[in-house]
């Protein structure tokens, strides 16, 4: 797979299954006015339509029903919205079945050859917040602002148990750090920052804070 250069931004947020990653980022994008492109949407997305679409227990299937597809990626209101087929999959991302299926779905090599060519193109032209499990380490390898967002395993599940969702994240995070493609890893040039006793706040600020000391030139005002 071609990794691009790009000459705009972009600030990879990776980590695991509710270590906070999507507020950071999303607050993080605000902040720096950047487009904020959330790469789990994405995964959870095609899943939802795998589900919808004959199931998820063969991949040669997923695939093939995928590659028959339109998958569009574009940006709104400085954040990225995904459709199939015409269709917004945002009510169902975080359903059950959902959750259950998307990390087997997202360790078919296949998938994530399209999926990651369609978050490179979402990023081209613009500088960018980039979530998900392998930004700094795979999809956006050569760029020098790489975070990975952690949080203790109790922590995590608390929170998902707040936001009153079912999702097994420990069989999760086991299922995405041990498949073969791109697995959820610490890339070796990230910074990483546990969230477990901080807020978003704390972690956006220690993010800029970081940011600045790697010579990004950002507004005065931050
Ligand atoms: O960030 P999230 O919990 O919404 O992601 C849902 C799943 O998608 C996650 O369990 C693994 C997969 N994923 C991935 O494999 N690669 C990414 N860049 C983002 C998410």
């Amino acid at each position: 797979m071609e990794t691009p250069s790009s000459e705009n931004v972009v600030v990879a947020i990776d980590g695991p299954a509710a270590s906070g990653k999507s507020t950071v980022a999303r607050t993080l994008a605000r902040r720096l006015r950047f487009a904020y492109i959330n790469t789990g949407a994405m995964y959870r997305a095609v899943t939802w339509h795998a589900l919808e679409n004959g199931g998820t227990e063969a991949a040669e299937e997923v695939i093939a029903r995928l590659q028959e597809a339109r998958l569009c990626c574009v940006i709104e209101d400085a954040e990225s919205q995904f459709t199939i087929n015409g269709a917004d999959p945002t009510p169902h991302l975080l359903t059950e079945p959902v959750n259950l299926n998307v990390s087997r779905i997202s360790a078919i090599p296949e998938v994530r050859k399209m999926l990651v060519a369609l978050q490179r193109e979402s990023a081209r032209g613009r500088d960018v917040v980039m979530e998900g499990r392998d930004i700094g380490s795979a999809v956006f390898p050569e760029t020098p602002y790489k975070f990975y967002i952690d949080a203790s395993l109790e922590v995590r599940a608390r929170r998902r148990e707040r936001q009153g969702l079912l999702d097994a994240i420990g069989q999760r995070d086991s299922q995405d750090s041990s498949r073969r493609t791109s697995p959820l890893a610490i890339a070796e040039d990230s910074h990483v920052i546990d969230s477990s006793h901080l807020t978003i706040d704390g972690v956006v600020g220690e993010v800029i804070g970081r940011l600045k000391l790697k010579g990004l030139a950002l507004r005065s005002d931050l």
